[in-house]
This record gives structure tokens, C-alpha cells and sequence, in this order.
């Protein structure tokens, strides 16, 4: 199980790294519009340094601001030469539009991270456009099923059988798409994100993702159990008691 780390906060990232867990990082817009205002070229500059302080050499998806194919473009060539980091992802919201430019860049031999992926359909579509790397949201696939603000979209979606129930248990449609990719051997990994709790992590990596990025709020949670606190307790005082 590989866990990346999904932020843009630079202490995080810095507290996560320096344990040696994490594989890689994401960020995306919303993640950097957390953090205090100031250049986005210098906030990924920073990143990437912690990056080659604690762990050089791992995963770093950043993601374009645009909707626009021509801009998207641009701004994928401009990470790659600003930033000049061997292992960046270009981060390219799904999207029929999007589709082409995933297939360009990835002809180019940028390495492309699909964002924001809810269905089976999308993530294949995109890994067979040439995206190196799906981001499924879990959370927000889950939540697709009864947002009451998206009543109306969900039920026109299903009316015209594009979704059904199933595709709002992240469990299905991870486990669905890497059954799909490993039957057709399509090489692309799947990325878990939008998680929202530390058993989503567990059971996204068991439905099949090769890859789970995590919120760092998770991360000490990840790593503890009362259990152990116990045992290590009763270690001590056991050993405490007979030194006396
Ligand atoms: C993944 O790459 C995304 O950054 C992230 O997981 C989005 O999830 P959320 O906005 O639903 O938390």
C-alpha cells in the first residue's frame, strides 16, 4: 500500500515526510487556497524542497487551474519546466474536453494524474487516454449518492441509466475499476483521495487502490491504537515495579 500525502500545507507535509512513510504528495487548488496568499510557483518551489530534504525522488501531483484545452496545455508545460522535478504529475480534471489533452501531454511524456474521477467509465476512459494515474474521490462518490443540493442531477443521471446505486459505493467502483485495469492490463494506478476517515483509507486500499492519498489530520490516527498504548503502558510499569 503505497500513502501519499494530501496537502498543501507545508509544516504537514514536512511533519509527514520527515517519518519516511509517504510515497508521494497531491495538492490541488482548493488545498493551496488553505494556505497564506503568495506566488503558487514559489509555494510548489518549497514543496519540492522538503521533498528533497527528507525524501528525494517520490511522487508530486500539481494540478492546473483552467478548464480551457489550450491552457491546460500551457500550464502542464510551464510545471514541467518551472518546477524541474523528474517525478511532478500534471493533475487534469476529467472531462470529454479534457480527454484530448490528457492524450497530448501524455504523447509528450508528461505523466498525467486524472483528478477528480467518481465513475468506473471515467477512470478507464482516462488511464486508456494515457493518463499514467485516476484519482478516484471516495468520499465524494459516496457523497454523490445523497447530496440533497445534486437531488435533481443524480436523479436525471439515473433516469437515463448513465449511474445506478452502485456507482456511489466507492468500494464498488474502486474495486470495479482494478478489476477492469488488471483483466485489460491497463497500467495506470489508481489514487484513492477524498478520504474522510481512517477506515476509508483501509478499505480503499482493500477495494483495490494501488495508491491512497490522505488528509494529514489522519495520519497520527493511522498510527495509533489504545491497544498498544496499553501494552506499552503495562511494559513499563511492569518492568518500573520489579527495577524497584
Ligand atoms: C486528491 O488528489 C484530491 O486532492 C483530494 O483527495 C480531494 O478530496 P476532497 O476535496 O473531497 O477532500
Amino acid at each position: 500500500m503505497k500513502i501519499f500525502i494530501d496537502s498543501a500545507n507545508l509544516t504537514d507535509i514536512e511533519e509527514a515526510l520527515k517519518r519516511g512513510f509517504a510515497e508521494g504528495i497531491t495538492t490541488n487548488p482548493s488545498l493551496l487556497a488553505k494556505e497564506p496568499k503568495g506566488s503558487f510557483e514559489s509555494h510548489i518551489g518549497a514543496i519540492i524542497d522538503l521533498i528533497n530534504k527528507y525524501k528525494p525522488g517520490i511522487h508530486l501531483s500539481v494540478e492546473v487551474f483552467s478548464r480551457d484545452k489550450e491552457i491546460i496545455l500551457k500550464q502542464a508545460r510551464e510545471f514541467i519546466r518551472e518546477f524541474g522535478y523528474p517525478q511532478i504529475s500534471i493533475k487534469v480534471q476529467v472531462g470529454w474536453g479534457e480527454l484530448e489533452t490528457i492524450k497530448k501531454l501524455s504523447e509528450m511524456g508528461i505523466s498525467v494524474n486524472c483528478t477528480a474521477c467518481m465513475s468506473v467509465t471515467q477512470a478507464v476512459m482516462a488511464a486508456r487516454a494515457g493518463a499514467k494515474y485516476v484519482s478516484l474521490f471516495w468520499g465524494r462518490i459516496r457523497d454523490g449518492g445523497t447530496d440533497a443540493a445534486m437531488l435533481k442531477e443524480r436523479e436525471e443521471t439515473k433516469a437515463k441509466k448513465a449511474l445506478d446505486d452502485a456507482d456511489f459505493d466507492p468500494i464498488r467502483v474502486v474495486s470495479a475499476t482494478r478489476r477492469i485495469f488488471d483483466e485489460s492490463k491497463i497500467n495506470s494506478e489508481i489514487i484513492a483521495g477524498s478520504m474522510r476517515s481512517v477506515v476509508d483509507v483501509r478499505d480503499a486500499r482493500l477495494a483495490g487502490a494501488h495508491i491512497v492519498t490522505v488528509p494529514p489530520k489522519f495520519f497520527p490516527d493511522m498510527i495509533s491504537h489504545f491497544k498498544t498504548d496499553q501494552v506499552v503502558n503495562q511494559f513499563l510499569t511492569d518492568f518500573e515495579k520489579w527495577l524497584s
